[in-house]
């Protein structure tokens, strides 16, 4: 899958193309829990895994921390943020998170939603490995991913919603329980320290409206209703969040070097 444009047969960058900025599973009421529980200062320096479009990058940045790296691997998404974030001590790099090119120890916050649900096991490892090789260590890891629940889910519902999933929003999804996220997380050093959850509402109305604003919300439902192949895509993703409804969850972790 090529990196270097935004592809919008991806849910995602549908979703983008329509408007909607706030991508990611638990909303902006759980990244806002996410952030504060981050504690971001004047002495941070803060690295955001996977940008997208920007929406947490502008919470950080209100923040006025020391320095603030975004790591997005689409080149596109990527240049439209360094024509936003391009000082010396704020920047984007156009790469993956599991290469970094940081150096190792160097930074106190790493950040990253949404992204490593879409990764495969191995790599959301690789991601993991890389955020805690450039933490300080005392540093920390906040994610906020799409979980599965509860936690002993039957291995056929997981593998039916896995695999729906990835065919409605054409990319490999892969959401994990509360434990196996948890667990990717100890397994390459970090101490879990927070665990909060909210519900999975990305494509519902009310959530729509807390996320991005009724004025927004207006602007992404009249794009929906007038691009009909959209619409058709972004029906079909929420007929299949709606059927796994019971089953899909967002959680935030943040965890300690
Ligand atoms: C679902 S969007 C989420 C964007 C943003 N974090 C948000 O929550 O709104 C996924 C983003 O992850 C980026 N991405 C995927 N794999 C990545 C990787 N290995 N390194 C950096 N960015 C990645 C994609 O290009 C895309 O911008």
């Amino acid at each position: 899958m090529s990196n270097k444009t935004i592809n919008s047969e991806q849910g995602h960058w549908l979703l983008a193309k329509m408007g909607k900025r706030v991508l990611r599973p638990g909303g902006k009421e759980l990244t806002l829990k996410l952030v504060n529980e981050l504690d971001i200062g004047h002495k941070d320096a803060v690295v955001e895994f996977a940008p997208g479009m920007g929406f947490t990058a502008a919470l950080l940045l209100e923040k006025k921390p020391q320095n603030y790296t975004g790591i997005e691997l689409n080149e596109e998404a990527a240049g439209l943020l360094q024509k936003r974030i391009h000082t010396k001590e704020y920047k984007i790099i156009n790469t993956s998170a599991s290469a970094t090119g940081l150096r190792d120890s160097s930074v106190n916050k790493v950040i990253g939603e949404a992204m490593l649900t879409m990764q495969p096991d191995h790599r959301k490892s690789e991601i993991i490995r890389e955020a805690y090789r450039v933490l300080k260590p005392g540093g920390f890891y906040g994610i906020h991913e799409l979980g599965l629940t509860p936690d002993y889910i039957d291995p056929e519902v997981k593998k039916d919603v896995q695999q729906n999933l990835a065919k409605v929003i054409k990319v490999n999804a892969r959401p994990l329980t509360k434990s196996e996220w948890c667990t990717l997380l100890i397994t390459e050093g970090f101490k879990i320290k927070i665990i909060a959850e909210n519900t999975m509402d990305l494509l519902k109305l009310k959530r729509i409206i807390a996320d991005e604003g009724i004025f927004r919300t207006l602007k992404i439902c009249f794009n929906i209703l007038t691009h009909p192949k959209a619409k058709r895509k972004i029906l079909e993703m929420r007929n299949t969040f709606n059927k796994y409804e019971e089953h899909l969850t967002a959680f935030a972790i943040i965890a300690e070097k």
